[in-house]
């Protein structure tokens, strides 16, 4: 088994990752000393696949079992769904050591992490993630949310769990284009802080078509030690290092907003297109080579990951994309935040680009004369 630990002085955790932990899972969870009830939050999909398994391994080793099962989907993440959830765990009178368990996607992560900080302001909170974007990033860090009329995750606390099991067998029911959009968040590591791993996924393309398990397990473990790494130095996202998380974000939240987060682009489509948005960015204001476009755009493309916005759709409204940046939540005063580019793996914060810089390449990627 492959162990990362999250190092946040007391409130620290292991990550573990290994193939057929989900049957073992009540082991690892034992060994926190956690109270006897357990709540165990999950969608249909992932319920009919994972959720007798790990409910075996807690009843095996003595945990109190309680079920909520919801209808898949970004719209689960509600003060509606909070309101329910709540109302359904009260009158099981959880105490303080009872624990909430995230079975999913990030979706049912970040509702569920969202609910236990709140249930007696704070119960034990354990992700077991069940796609690959919940492995490589939502499980660990601690972010968790809602989303409004305003905006995604415009809602939400800082709240770290006590334990994430990471089985990548899971991804092998997993549907393909939801693997890719987790593949991209992935992509995205190698990109932030880290040119060698950007080579091993480029010479490895085989391994990640074919989701080779001691491959994912190698490479889920690299990307969630980056994550690890950059959540231990800048845990609620004041200094800047954590917000090279969002490598490709800005302008992927503008798109995702713009076709109203229906699925005609999946979030790990939007990052991809906002990464290679990014790049082009960075290249235009003389940070870095041309060359790097062509590298990432070549490694998405052999995936048949979009690249490009009018892939999926032909004319964007850019006034619209320009104010949906306006509300991202890297800003301040007003001034849009972009992850940009050096290089492969060395990227950076900037804040102080003008809106007529903006303006205007919106414009030269989006209406080319
Ligand atoms: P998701 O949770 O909606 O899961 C995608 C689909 O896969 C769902 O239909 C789900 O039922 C299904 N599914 C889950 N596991 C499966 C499996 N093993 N086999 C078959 N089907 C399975 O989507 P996601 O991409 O995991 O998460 C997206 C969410 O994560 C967004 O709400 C986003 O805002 C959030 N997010 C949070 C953070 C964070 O740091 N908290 C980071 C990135 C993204
Ligand atoms: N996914 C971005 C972050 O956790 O900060």
């Amino acid at each position: 088994m492959k162990t990362v630990k999250v190092n946040l002085q007391k409130r620290s955790y292991n990550i573990h990752i290994k193939t057929d932990l989900l049957p073992e899972s009540g082991k690892y969870i034992k060994e926190l000393n956690i109270g006897k009830k357990i709540f165990i939050i999950t969608d249909k999909n992932t319920a009919k696949l994972y959720y007798t398994t790990v409910k075996k391994s807690l009843i095996k080793e003595g945990f109190e079992v309680h079920k909520f099962t919801l209808n898949p989907g970004e719209h689960l993440k509600s003060f509606v769904n909070i309101v329910k959830l709540s109302n359904k765990i009260l009158p099981l009178l959880p105490d303080r050591n009872s624990t909430i368990i995230a079975l999913g996607g990030g979706v049912i992560g970040d509702l569920s992490g969202f609910l236990a900080s709140l249930i007696l302001r704070g119960i034990n909170l354990i992700q077991i993630p069940t796609t690959l974007l919940s492995q490589v990033d939502s499980s660990v860090g601690g972010k968790t949310g809602i989303n409004t009329n305003y905006g995604k995750n415009l809602i939400g606390t800082f709240y770290q769990p006590r334990l994430v099991l990471i089985d990548p067998k899971t991804l092998q029911t997993l549907p393909d284009r939801e693997f890719l959009c987790g593949y991209v968040e992935t992509v995205k590591y190698a990109l932030i802080n880290n040119y060698k791993f950007f080579e091993y996924l480029d010479n490895n393309k085989s391994k990640i078509k074919n989701k080779n398990l001691n491959f994912l397990t190698d490479i889920i473990q690299t990307a969630i030690s980056s994550k690890a790494e950059i959540v231990a130095q800048d845990e609620t996202e004041k200094t800047g290092t954590r917000a090279l998380l969002n490598l490709g974000h800005t302008f992927g939240h503008a798109l995702e907003k713009e076709v109203d987060y229906s699925d005609l682009i999946k979030h790990g489509e939007a990052v991809a297109i906002g990464i290679i948005l990014a790049a082009k960015f960075s290249y235009k204001l003389g940070f870095c080579d041309k060359t790097i476009i062509t590298q990432i755009e070549t490694h998405f493309k052999s995936f048949d990951i979009p690249v490009s916005a009018k892939e999926i759709i032909y004319d964007w409204n850019i006034n619209n994309l320009f104010n949906n940046m306006l509300s991202d939540k890297k800003n301040q005063n007003g001034q849009i935040a972009f992850i940009l580019f050096k290089n492969i793996g060395q990227t950076f914060l900037a804040r102080n680009i003008t809106h007529n810089n903006i303006y205007d390449f919106l414009e030269s990627v989006f209406y080319p004369s």
